[in-house]
């Protein structure tokens, strides 16, 4: 059985003003009229052989997470609470202690709880393809073909094809953000994907690498999930063995390092709307390349995005912005330089 795991934690800084402490990315409607928690939800509903979602979460999200899902009809199979974050690696290591001991053949599709897959059956497709390798014990991930020396993605070189799986490969590398340099040489080298973030295997499996790669990771969740315990509807992690856990991501901790990485190229359409400029490039846009939302009214202005949470907002003779209103904070920026406003998250943090 395959049961898709979906990480809900992150903070999503660069989409300040509209993504918040109490309220991130994740679980506001962004690119459609339902939540990026609900559409990741939706997009694995029924397909063959997967069961309901469990859900990976911080305890003050546990209502807005069980709510959203309930919106859209889910019933998750859990929803564990991290009584703090500590990145993506006890995370992922935490839900797999817990489906493990629940099912000792669990396969785990990991699955971003932010991201916008625009092509969904290639999407499936690519999942069947992955299931084949895990089943044989190897670590999957799906990779995109880059477009740019981005320094936020991890990058994956590819090894060997695998016989019988189109378009898999052993990784054979697994770089997490290079600097410009190195990413930018990756690109021109043509052998490497992005990672996305996505990823695919047994249970078991992940828990043995985690304990070879990063054994105080492996035992802080191990811990966390044997002393857990239920809550209404929710699973808590127990808090003193979580926070012994040291923060990292699954990238560095473990599939940096793991010998049993495959790679299943992936063109589904996929952007981790990491950024305003990335929200733009997957919105609706006018004629003249704008991505508006909300009561805007635009003259003379081209490539630009504008967001409308709770007043009017005019925008006249101007190119390549973005402008973000909300109700208590209001961000202009320049398209080139939206990866900065994590800093103004940085700067009022600083100030409180
Ligand atoms: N439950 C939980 N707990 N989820 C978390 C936590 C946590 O402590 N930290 C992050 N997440 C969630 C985020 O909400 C996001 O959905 C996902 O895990 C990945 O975390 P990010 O913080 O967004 O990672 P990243 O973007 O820097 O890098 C990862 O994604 C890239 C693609 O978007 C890496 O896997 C890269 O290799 C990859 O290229
Ligand atoms: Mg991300």
């Amino acid at each position: 059985k395959i049961y898709p795991v979906i990480l809900s934690g992150g903070a999503g800084t660069r989409l300040w003003p509209l993504s918040r402490a109490v309220m991130p990315k994740q679980l506001l409607p962004l690119v459609t009229d339902k939540t990026m928690l609900q559409e990741t939800a939706l997009r694995v509903r029924g397909w063959p052989g997967l069961m309901a979602p469990l859900v990976v979460c911080g305890n003050e999200h546990r209502f807005l997470v069980a709510e959203q899902l309930r919106g859209v009809g889910i019933t998750p199979h859990g929803i564990l609470l991290e009584p703090a974050g500590r990145n993506t690696a006890p995370a992922v290591a935490a839900a797999a202690a817990f489906l493990k001991a629940q099912d000792p053949d669990a396969v785990m599709l990991v699955l971003p709880a932010d991201h916008v897959i625009e092509k969904n059956e290639a999407f499936r497709i690519a999942v069947e393809r992955a299931a084949a390798q895990v089943e044989q014990g190897a670590l999957a991930t799906f990779g995109i073909v880059p477009s740019a020396p981005e320094t936020g993605y991890g990058y994956i070189r590819r090894g060997e094809p695998l016989p019988g799986c189109d378009d898999c490969y052993k990784i054979e590398r697994f770089v997490e953000k290079p600097d410009r340099n190195t990413a930018e040489g990756f690109v021109a080298d043509g052998g490497f994907y992005w990672n996305s973030g996505m990823f695919m295997f047994r249970a078991d499996r992940f828990l043995s690498e985690i304990e070879k790669h990063a054994p105080t990771i492996a035992e802080a969740a191990g811990a966390a999930v044997q002393s857990a315990y239920r809550d209404l509807d929710f699973c808590r992690l127990d808090e003193a063995a979580f926070a012994a856990s040291p923060s990292d991501s699954i990238d560095y901790a473990v599939m940096e390092h793991t010998r049993d990485g495959v790679v299943v190229a992936a063109d589904i359409g996929w952007s981790d709307v990491g950024s305003w400029s990335a929200l733009a490039d997957v919105q609706d846009k006018d004629a003249n390349g704008n991505a508006i939302r909300g009561d805007v009214y635009l003259d003379s202005t081209s490539n630009t995005l504008v967001r409308a949470e709770s007043r009017i907002v005019a925008v006249v003779g101007v190119k390549d912005l973005v402008v973000v209103e909300t109700n208590d904070a209001v961000l202009v920026a320049h398209k080139d330089m939206v990866q900065r406003v994590k800093n103004v998250v940085d700067h009022l943090k600083g100030n409180e």
